[in-house]
């Protein structure tokens, strides 16, 4: 449109695309740390991508956090929404209700008429556990549904807000601090060079799950982000759609 030439939005959008090397990004006006708002357009361009393709799409796997739950309120049902299954795409990981994974699927399943499936696996499970569950009749059922989806849509955090939300032990923060964590997405904290610095142990997609056959969705925004969004960046498959802010794409053009 003619306000997001004059604001030069899409010169920005190609920038950030060829900086990041994604198949395309997605930029909404504004900083989401600053105004809520911001936050709801960026579900709401979500909202619109997704459907886009979900004509082709069977499975659709979800994370938690803030920004996914923006995301559901945005959905709204069509005739290709009906045949969808909305997974988590890995186990909890230490949220408020209205921001796990579980809850996000579910509000996303009501608001498309589609159909979701739960995932209850507690957060940071030790090996024993983490094999046991595997074998679970029902959680391989959903697990093997997750590893097929067609489609991952998730958001990025800052990794040590991230780490803190999640209450992690003393020792994992210092773990993070001494390997210069700087984002966190699927349960994974990244240093600047996109190296994994930690993985939280659970269920659910593993990183090499993120193939480039698979249409994957990043929705993060706020120039607190920016760092967080360039780590993860760094190691994402091709087949990645950006959607975020202009004060976090500003940042990170000005910073690269
Ligand atoms: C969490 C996910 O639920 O949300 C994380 O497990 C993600 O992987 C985070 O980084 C993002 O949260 P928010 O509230 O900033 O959208």
């Amino acid at each position: 449109g003619i306000m997001r030439e004059v604001m030069g939005i899409d010169i920005m959008e190609r920038q950030l695309q060829e900086l990041l090397q994604v198949d395309e990004v997605i930029i909404v006006s504004g900083n989401c740390d600053e105004t809520p708002w911001v936050k709801k357009e960026l579900g709401k361009a979500c909202a619109n991508r997704m459907k886009l393709e979900w004509n082709s799409k069977n499975i659709i796997a979800v994370t938690g956090g803030s920004t996914m739950a923006e995301v559901a309120n945005s959905l709204s049902p069509d005739e290709a929404s009906k045949k969808l299954i909305f997974v988590p795409a890995r186990g909890g990981i230490g949220e408020a209700v209205q921001n796990q994974a579980n809850t996000i699927v579910e509000k996303m399943a009501q608001k498309a008429h589609a159909s979701y499936r739960v995932l209850y696996v507690p957060d940071q499970l030790s090996g024993e556990v983490y094999a046991s569950f595997q074998k679970e009749p029902a959680i391989k059922e959903v697990i093997s549904q997750i590893k097929s989806a067609d489609m991952i849509i998730h958001g990025i955090g800052d990794a040590m807000a991230m780490a803190e939300r999640r209450n992690s032990p003393p020792e994992m923060l210092k773990k993070l601090l001494d390997g210069n964590a700087v984002g966190e997405a699927f349960g994974y904290y990244y240093d600047e060079n996109g190296q994994v610095v930690h993985k939280v142990l659970t269920v659910g997609i593993q990183l090499d799950d993120l193939s480039p056959e698979k249409r994957v969705i990043t929705v993060a925004g706020g120039k607190t982000k920016a760092k967080a969004i360039r780590s993860y960046m760094k190691g994402a498959p091709s087949s990645t759609v950006l959607i975020t802010d202009e004060a976090a794409a500003l940042e990170l053009i000005q910073g690269n």
